[in-house]
């Protein structure tokens, strides 16, 4: 039984076969949820995730369950591990959006049918494998090319950055201090594939050179209360026309990137954002294909 709680899950060459699953036809992958529940329990709000979830199980012939997290009332109502070997019983699969990553690694730990992460404080790898298969189809071949991903170094862009890495590409982090990846960090990343990883406090200089310019909100769920300090820190951060003037490689204008959702004027301009080189409808809607591709893996299904 496999869990998917972080991109480094998979082997690289299974983060491929997802990739490839993804872009199969629907009935390629047969119904490997039919009859099967998947619960959906969210921490957090969401658009994308929950739909994309839910629309990805009922592709696959299972049937969803949402529940909000207070419901449920992890460690509250009853305990984590109690919660994971009630549902195991009545699910395929269990999936969560979470705020403390330990809450999934329990639920993993603890479950008897496979457990996915739908986001918490340390990755958000349904995330990646979205973000992946967008770069994969705009740009080809991805390795050796360069994605550069500017602002807080966040769940969103530790699962970027392995992912990157395994498949062989150059991540090029713009961070400011305190809000950066460690050494340790970096130093953990460049581990897992052929790619590397390097970090600058000067956005302009991390995304030189890059075929993609990746960015997310400075401020993530659960840290409102910082958003003010957040929003002073990040100013110089901001995706602007400017910014990815300064990026692009010899094969030409770095596309835009974003998980979404976006606060324009912030961390994306209005124009960035809407502009030819905006990949975020079709980033966005990757999600689906991508959560059907990574589910139907761990039922089993292999190209
Ligand atoms: N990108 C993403 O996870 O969006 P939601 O928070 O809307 O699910
Ligand atoms: N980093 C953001 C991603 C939202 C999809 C957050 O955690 O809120």
């Amino acid at each position: 039984m496999r869990h998917f709680l972080e991109i480094t899950d998979l082997t690289i060459d299974e983060l491929d076969e997802v990739l490839d699953l993804a872009e199969a036809p629907i009935e390629a992958l047969g119904r490997p949820l039919e009859g099967g529940g998947v619960a959906l329990v969210f921490e957090k709000p969401s658009n994308r995730t929950r739909h994309s979830m839910e629309m990805a199980v009922v592709q696959l012939g299972g049937h969803p369950v949402y529940t909000r997290g207070e419901e449920v009332g992890f460690d509250v109502r009853e305990s984590v591990e109690d919660v994971a070997r009630i549902m195991s019983g009545y699910h395929a699969m269990l999936a969560a959006r979470v705020f403390s990553h330990q809450v999934v690694a329990r639920l993993a730990a603890s479950a008897s049918v496979p457990v996915v992460n739908m986001l918490s404080d340390h990755s958000h790898p349904l995330q990646g494998l979205a973000d992946l298969l967008t770069m994969r189809q705009s740009l080809g071949p991805l390795r050796g090319r360069t994605v550069a991903y500017v602002g807080d170094h966040n769940n969103v862009s530790r699962s970027l950055a392995e992912a990157s890495v395994m498949l062989g590409m150059h991540v090029r982090l713009g961070c400011p201090a305190g809000y950066d990846a460690s050494d340790g960090e970096l130093a953990r990343i460049s581990t897992f594939g052929p790619g590397t990883i390097e970090q600058f406090a000067d956005p302009a200089t991390a995304v030189a050179g890059a075929a993609v310019v990746h960015t997310d909100t400075w401020t993530s769920m659960g840290q409102e209360a910082e958003k003010a300090e957040r929003t002073e820190i990040f100013g110089r951060y901001q995706v602007n026309r400017a910014l990815l003037a300064a990026a692009g490689d010899v094969h030409g204008e770095a596309y835009f990137m974003h998980c979404l959702p976006a606060y324009r004027g912030f961390e994306v301009t209005d124009d960035v954002i809407e502009g030819d080189r905006s990949l975020v409808w079709r980033q966005g809607h990757n999600r689906m294909h991508t959560a059907r591709g990574v589910m139907a893996f761990l039922r089993g299904v292999r190209q």
